[in-house]
Parts: C-alpha cells; structure tokens; sequence
C-alpha cells in the first residue's frame, strides 16, 4: 500500500465571502485526507486563497482597501470557516506568500529558457470578470461564452505559453489513463473537445499598465503573470515550502478536487505546463458538480447564496457534512435545501442511526449494567449477522484498494460508501426487530441475550469507523459510548503489519480492555418544528373542501383485477452502460428471475456504476420498446420530483430478484 497520500482543493479567490461551494471541495477533500490518515498513511492535505489578479484587485478597489489588505481580511473568512467545518488542512497557501512567488518566477524562467514561451503580438476578446480571452468564433451573441457577460477587444504583445503543441500528448495521456479525469463523463467531455477542437497557445502575461496585481515575469518586469499560471503552480509551490520533507516525496499529488467550471484549466492547461516542465502529471483530477438553490442557480442577485456558517449554526457541522455527500453521487449536480437537510437529519440521523445507538445502549445498561460480554467462537462462519455486516461494510474499509470492484474510495463514491453504511445499520435495526431482545430478557435467555448484543455494539463500532471521514466528531462520540478510547488512536495502533489495514475494520478485533457502554446525549435530535412547518402546510391543503368525483374519474379508477395485470418485479442489476450519445438513457442488465435489458432515462442523474447491484422494480409485461435504437425489455419504476429529477424505487432490505411486488 502507498505510504503516502497527497490531496488539494482549488485556491479559492479573495473577492468575495466562502459559499456552499466553497464548502462542498474542501469538505470533500477533508473526507479523502482523514480517511488515508486512520489508514496510517503520511498526509498533506492543501487548501488556500487565490489572491492575484484583476478580480481581487477590482474587489478590493470597490471596498476602497490595497489588493493585499482585501486579501487578509477574506483569508480569515476561509480559515474561520474551514475550523467550524471541521477541516483539518495540513498547509494553507496564500499565492501573495514569498516562497509561492519565487517558485512561480523559477518555473516561468525555466520554460522562457527552454523556449516554451514566446512573446507574440496578439489580438483577442477579453472576458474581465472572468479574467480569460476568448476567440470570434468563442463568443456567444458577442458575449463571454462562459458566463454571458459582454466582452473587450484588446489588441497587445504578450507572453505565450506554447501550449498547442502538447495536444497530441495530452489526448494520449488521457486515453492511457483512465482515472486521469473523473468521473468518466466529464473525462469524455475533456477527449470530445480536444479531439474536435485545435488547442491555442497559452497567454501567461498581462502588460502592467493593464494590471499590476500579480508576479512580476522575471524575464520582462513590464508583465505580471496570468493569474492563472501563478494560480495552478501553488499545488507544486506549497509541496516546496509547506510540506513535510519537501517536495520529493510528495509529488505527484493523488488528487485534485475540482468544479467542473475549473476543469479545464486543469486538465487542459495544468497538465501541459507539467508536460513542458518535464515533471509527473497528478494521479487524478476530479471535478465535482454544482449545487443549485431549491432549483435555481446560485447568485447574490437572486438573494439565495448558501452561507455555510449559517447552516452550521442552525443543524450542526455533522449533519451539514452528512448531507453534502449523502444527498447527492459526487460528480453530478445537485440541489440544496433546507428541507431535504432536515429530512435527511430527521430520518438517516435521527431516526435510523440515533436511535439505533440509544435503543442499543438502554438495554446494554438495562440488562447487563452496560458490560459487553464477548461471546465465545464469534466469527463470521458462525455468525449470520456479522456475515451480513461484513458484506456490506468490507467493501467500504479493508477491500478497497484490493478489490477492483471496490475501488469506492478511490473512486470517489462518496454516497455508495454511505449508502453501505446505512445497509449495516438497517441490518442492525433489522436485527433487532427480529431477535427483540426483550422478549429474550423476560424468558431469561441470557446467553442469546448477551449475543445479539455484542452483535449490534461491534456493529454500531464499524459503522462509526465507516463514518468517521464524513462526521469526525459523530463517529468519535458513539466510539466513547460504545466504551472504547478513542476511535483515530485505536484505529492507527491496530494496523497491522500482515495486511497493513488496521485491524479495527475488521468484524473480530476485540479490545483488550473490558467494555461497559455509556449511554450520552441524543446524537441527532429530531427537527420536529421544522416538520410540523411542513405538515402544516400539507393539513391546509388536505383542509380544501375534496371536489365531487365526476363520472368521468369514477370510470378512470382501477379495479383490483386491473391493477393485477401488471407485473411489477424486483430486478437486480447486473451491468449498467450509457446508450450511446444520449445524455439521459442507461441501458441496464436486470436479473428479475430471468436476464432482461431495460432502458431508462435517469442518467442525467445517476451514473452507470451507481447502479451495478442495486435492486430495482421492474414492470416486467410491457411490450418491448426502442428507445434511441436500444430495445428496452421492461420499464423501472422511478419517481420524479418537481425539477425533474427520477429517483428510482429500491427496497430496505435484499429480496430475491424476480419477487413479485404487489
Ligand atoms: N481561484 C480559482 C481556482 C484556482 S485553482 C488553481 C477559482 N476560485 S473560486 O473561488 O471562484 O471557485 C472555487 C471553487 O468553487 C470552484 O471549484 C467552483 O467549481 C466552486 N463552486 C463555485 N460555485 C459552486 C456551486 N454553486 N456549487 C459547487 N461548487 C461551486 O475558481
């Protein structure tokens, strides 16, 4: 296993407050960081501020404050929300920081004398906001292609990086390398365009008399650089003077977390500055998506700019967290609001896992005054229960990098580890809803008694080590009530040097010391005004007088022995692959008893390997039909919410494929 394990967020730009996206990339990135350090891996974890050219300097000019001065002030807003969230970054670069400047100046210097830039007279249209220069035939309606806004023509000799030349290497160094860009899609979008499109020379300059708020070019003090090529060199430059040992063992980084806006700049122009600079290209650059409000984009026009801080303060840093990997598969689009926050609490947190941890720990104090007692041949041989926790959870902790299959974290699955990790915990409530532990209490059955509670502690202690990436302080606190020391000490202590996992992921570790639980707070109180809000509104409409039903409708009613014609099954996928150029359409291989292929249109919002294993419904009589040329054997059942988003129908525990559902 790599010993080590590198990941970066964008720089964030110091012109205005951190929002929700803000949030979102260093969160992630936090995840990937804590998970790789409780598998004893040496971490550097960088995130930072973007603080030169001209749209900082235009913030700061409107404030009336030296571009340095707005710098400093926004930095403390990053860092004071990186703490409430939880992160912990190992270096926070600033580009405006000394040692980032010269690093930025070798590296200019070491391309200009190598011939890979060029000073050359050029003329183009310049998009301020968005600090870019576009070409005629970019422009949409005379306007900036990316966000609308209207343009300049400037006509100038500035410094060229020579980046059309690397296309040819870059297109290659994409196709052999699948996991270069993430998630597939976006990697298809990156080979599409530079397939069908010739790459133009990189413009690394900005004359001063345009613009003085960057790093002077070393080579021509009447340039400073394009904000853009100080900007990607932090992830090297902070390696240099921020890292534990220098840049050596730290290079290549394993990922960069993205926007897809910032995907290109990234794989585009990044990746060809490495190539010209003769160094490693990054193990990955994944670009996540964006989060719309309640269905619109967000804008501080609109009003509807989601400020992390103050999620935090109304639902706590866990649950905020929580949400943002949970509601929505890492890569895709998503929409933010607080009533699916609320619900996620109230249900997942709440209901499932909150409650779960107190039933347990109420009967562990009730029946044994909280003492565990270890059962004696515990294995998962002998022990249907932690077979089924080891199912679900294995894939997620120990079989990761094993598995090809699994690749989860290394994929980026994000929601699937957290769906794993609610499995277990259904298993668990399942558990005790079938054994009822009371009933085993009154007939005096101490033995069984003691098992299906050791049963659910060492499952509640997996899941809290499967949720300490997403809810550090969560996790740690059902770790102490579970009666152990603390989850990140006896998680590294227990790597073993066999299989170099630690040995706490595993369904057998025991502590060495005695267990007695300890019943604390409510993890996650429900949100019961936010709920009655809502019902409120749902009693006011149920309140309206009901219409008449025509005669019309009546005869629209489906007898019973309709309904009976249709035949819903449950399906298992067994593979699941785009239609071709179709954006929306996944062609799926079911089990439902007998192998069915099935096409449905949900692929705006799920991803093919989402859906590998999953268990589906399935109207299994349709006549066949062809979607887009694909013959489509069957139709899954989806619900769609009022954006138009499907989500599919699943069930709460596995059934045999080819059930009937009636
Ligand atoms: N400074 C550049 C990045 C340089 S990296 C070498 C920059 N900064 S930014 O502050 O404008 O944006 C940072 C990140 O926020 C981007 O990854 C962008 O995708 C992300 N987001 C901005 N709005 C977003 C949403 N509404 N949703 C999710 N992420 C979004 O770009």
């Amino acid at each position: 296993m790599k010993d080590r394990f590198y990941v970066t967020t964008p720089i964030y730009y110091v012109n205005d407050v951190p929002h929700i996206g803000h949030a979102y990339t260093t969160v992630a990135a936090d995840i990937l960081a804590r998970r790789n350090r409780l598998l004893g891996r040496k971490v550097f974890f960088l995130t930072g501020t973007d603080e030169h050219g001209q749209k900082v300097e235009k913030a700061a000019s409107e404030k009336g404050r030296s571009p340095q001065e707005q710098a400093d002030i926004m930095v403390g807003n990053f860092k004071e929300l990186w703490k409430r969230l939880n992160i912990a970054y190992d270096a926070f670069i600033r580009t405006t920081d000394g040692p980032h400047k010269e690093v930025v100046r070798e590296l200019l210097r070491r391309l200009y004398d190598k011939g890979e830039i060029v000073k050359k007279a050029y003329s183009g249209w310049y998009c301020t906001p968005d600090e870019r220069f576009w070409t005629e035939k970019d422009l949409i309606d005379g306007n900036c292609p990316d966000c609308g806004r209207p343009v300049e023509e400037i006509h100038e000799e500035n410094y060229f990086f020579l980046m059309s030349k690397y296309q040819e290497r870059l297109v290659s160094s994409i196709e052999s390398n699948p996991s270069y860009i993430l998630p597939e899609t976006r990697r298809n979008e990156v080979l599409g365009f530079l397939r069908n499109n010739t790459l133009g020379d990189l413009c690394i300059s900005r004359p001063r008399q345009r613009l003085t708020w960057g790093i002077p070019l070393p080579f021509d003090p009447d340039f400073v650089t394009y904000v853009w090529f100080d900007a990607l060199v932090n992830y090297y430059s902070a390696t240099r003077y921020l890292a534990p040992g220098g840049a050596e063992p730290w290079w290549p980084p394993d990922h960069h977390l993205v926007g897809k806006d910032i995907l290109t700049t990234h794989a585009v122009y990044w990746s060809t500055m490495l190539m010209a600079l003769e160094m490693p290209l990054p193990e990955n650059i994944f670009a996540h998506g964006w989060w719309t409000v309640e269905g619109r984009k967000m804008s501080k026009s609109l009003g509807n700019v989601v400020d992390p801080n103050a999620m935090v303060d109304k639902y706590g840093v866990d649950a905020f967290r929580y949400f943002l990997f949970r509601e929505v598969s890492f890569g895709l689009d998503g929409d933010f609001s607080e009533e699916a926050l609320i619900r996620r609490i109230n249900t997942d947190l709440a209901n499932d896992l909150g409650n779960l941890l107190s039933r347990f720990l109420t009967m562990a104090e009730k029946y044994f005054g909280g003492k565990i007692n270890v059962p004696t041949g515990d294995s998962k041989g002998s022990n249907p229960f932690a077979a089924e926790c080891d199912d679900v959870l294995a894939p997620v902790t120990y079989q990761d990098d094993i598995w090809e299959n699994y690749r989860h974290w290394s994929n980026l699955k994000f929601t699937t580890i957290l769906e794993r990790t609610w499995k277990a915990i259904s298993a668990a409530n399942n558990h005790v809803a079938q054994k009822e532990p009371w009933k085993l209490a009154e007939n005096n059955n101490k033995q069984e008694l003691e098992r299906v509670l050791f049963n659910l502690w060492n499952a509640l202690r997996l899941v809290a080590v499967c949720l300490f990436p997403f809810m550090p302080t969560t996790a740690e606190k059902i770790w102490t009530q579970l009666g152990l020391k603390s989850l990140v000490d006896e998680v590294r202590q227990s790597i073993s040097e066999v299989d170099q996992y630690p040995q706490v992921f595993y369904w057998e570790w025991r502590p060495t010391y005695e267990i007695k639980v300890s019943k604390g707070g409510h993890l996650f109180p429900r949100i019961e005004d936010a709920v009655k809000a809502v019902e409120s509104v749902k009693v006011e409409t149920g309140k309206k007088e009901k219409p008449k039903m025509t005669e019309q409708a009546e005869k629209e009613l489906l007898s019973i022995a309709d309904f009976a014609k249709v035949e819903l099954k449950i399906g298992r996928v067994l593979s699941a692959e785009r239609v071709e150029r179709s954006d929306k359409l996944i062609k799926l291989r079911v089990d439902i008893g007998e192998e069915r292929q099935v096409v449905a249109g949900i692929g705006k919002v799920y991803d093919p390997e989402d859906l590998v294993g999953k268990e589906i419904v399935v109207v299994a009589n349709l006549k066949p039909a062809k979607l887009m040329g694909v013959e489509s054997q069957g139709m899954l059942l989806a619900a769609t919410d009022e954006d138009g988003r499907p989500s599919f129908l699943t069930l709460d525990r596995e059934v045999k494929p080819g059930s009937k559902v009636k």
